[in-house]
């Protein structure tokens, strides 16, 4: 049984106060969900103050970066000992807005999940294609050769602590979801690569989740599937409502 577990990348937005409020909403709103792991990743400069508001809530934090080093001359870094510092057990790693806008590669992330799992993190590990890229029907290949290289050299027994985010850049903040089916689809070969990777205990427990354009409206149809086990939302986790609604409705599928 894999525990579902949905996460709200709040990407850059929010000031201290305004994080702080819609940590607040949250645990208000869903302080007596326990079957679903419910993770916020504010922006660095509000980890310390919206920790304080969740810690000792159902509520769990992330990053939604770190750098490989643990301390340096690496101006405007944040390193995996800051973050958990901070309060952060999860971090986002490998973000396709990292990856286009901030060269962030599959090496560099590879390089950060270890530093990541050596802080007690939990690296939240993202692959995606782009629209060309499917519609060239490389789909598969990219995934492929993106999650063996984030992987590279990663041990069983520290892979099992990853969660993993398929997120289609085709489908982050432009409103287009992927078909359930067709997330399904490339869940289901992620799990496959995890097999061919490690074992099938390891695929078969590991947690996949879909992310974009996830809505209150089409969550209960994506987590529905076989093999998509939570979520990873944007544009809609800014939201206390919305993200509350996306939460209760996860409830219903009953996994
Ligand atoms: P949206 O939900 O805004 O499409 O963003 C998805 C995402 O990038 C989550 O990490």
């Amino acid at each position: 049984m894999r525990k579902l577990i949905i996460a709200g990348n709040w990407k850059m937005f929010k000031t201290i106060l305004e994080a702080i409020d819609l940590a607040n909403g949250l645990k208000r709103n869903l302080f007596d969900v326990t079957t679903i792991d419910i993770v916020i990743c504010p922006a660095f400069t509000s980890l310390a103050e919206v920790y304080e508001v969740i810690s000792g809530s159902n509520l769990q934090l992330g990053a939604q970066d770190m750098h490989w080093e643990e301390q340096g001359a690496f101006t405007g870094g944040v390193s995996g000992l800051m973050v958990k510092d901070a309060g952060a057990d999860f971090v986002i790693l490998g973000h396709s807005e990292r990856r286009i806008y901030f060269g962030e590669t599959s090496q560099s992330v590879n390089k950060k999940i270890k530093a990541a799992l050596k802080f007690n993190l939990t690296p939240i590990v993202c692959v995606g294609e782009n629209l060309s890229q499917r519609e060239e029907n490389r789909t598969f290949e990219v995934i492929k050769q993106q999650l063996e290289e984030c992987l590279d050299a990663i041990e069983k027994e520290e892979a099992r602590k990853l969660v993993i985010a398929y997120e289609p850049v085709w489908a982050i903040g432009t409103g287009k979801t992927a078909l359930p089916k067709q997330a399904q689809e490339v869940h289901k070969y992620i799990r496959s690569l995890l097999v061919k990777f490690y074992d099938e205990d390891l695929a078969g427990n590991l947690r996949i989740q879909y992310g974009g354009s996830v809505k209150p409206e089409n969550i209960f149809q994506l987590i529905s599937e076989e093999d998509i086990d939570g979520a990873l939302v944007g544009g809609a986790s800014l939201d206390a409502e919305l993200f509350t609604s996306i939460v209760r409705n996860s409830l219903k599928v009953g996994k």
